[in-house]
């Protein structure tokens, strides 16, 4: 198990600097490239969900790095895949909802009609920082008659108050790392 988890974190490089000064960019494409670190980051993502696996049907994953743990995450638990993308991507109708990113500001959106009113999601994303981006996807669902049931992240940063934003929401991180 620990060694699991040192390995999983030797995976992830953080690099000063980027995309802005001031920013510790945290990188886990590594484990992605690594076949023994992916299988034992979405195995870590099942122990450590927030809720119970009968508590949603549908994951939705937040671009673009949620992404690559949503849909993965999504198969092995078989629900349904929601991608929360960045604004201008996918066509009409969409839902639309605008947030203040830890760099910068955004708007997410959903496509209209995806999830029916009433379903229950688990929201995934790589990393909660400010928690705008996971604040603007409990927002969306919720704008269409759907609820957040939870979130998982991989990685916490620690002192933004991410967390905070979320309603009380379950909430699980992997590793909470200093921002
Ligand atoms: C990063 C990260 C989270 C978000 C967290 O995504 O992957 O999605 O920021 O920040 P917040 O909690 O302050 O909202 P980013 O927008 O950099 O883009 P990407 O996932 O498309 O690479
Ligand atoms: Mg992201």
């Amino acid at each position: 198990q620990t060694d699991d988890a040192q390995y999983l974190c030797s995976l992830i490089r953080t690099i000063p600097g980027f995309p802005a000064e001031g920013i510790n960019f945290r990188d886990f494409m590594p484990v992605f490239a690594d076949p023994r670190g992916h299988d034992l980051l979405l195995q870590a993502l099942i122990a450590d969900l927030p809720v119970d696996t009968n508590d949603f049907e549908f994951i939705a994953g937040l671009e673009a790095r949620g992404f690559l743990l949503g849909t993965a995450l999504a198969d092995r638990l078989n629900k349904g895949f929601i991608a929360v993308r960045k604004a201008g991507k996918l066509p009409p109708p969409v839902v639309s909802q605008s947030y203040d990113l830890e760099y910068g500001s955004a708007t997410m959106e959903i496509e209209e009609g995806l999830v029916p009113a009433g379903s229950r999601i688990l929201v995934i994303d790589d990393l909660i920082a400010t928690g705008g981006t996971a604040w603007a996807a409990m927002k969306l669902f919720e704008s269409v008659g759907c609820s957040v049931a939870g979130f998982s992240f991989v990685m916490e940063l620690q002192g933004l108050h991410g967390v905070s934003q979320l309603d009380n929401k379950p909430t699980s991180s992997l590793m909470v790392m200093p921002a």
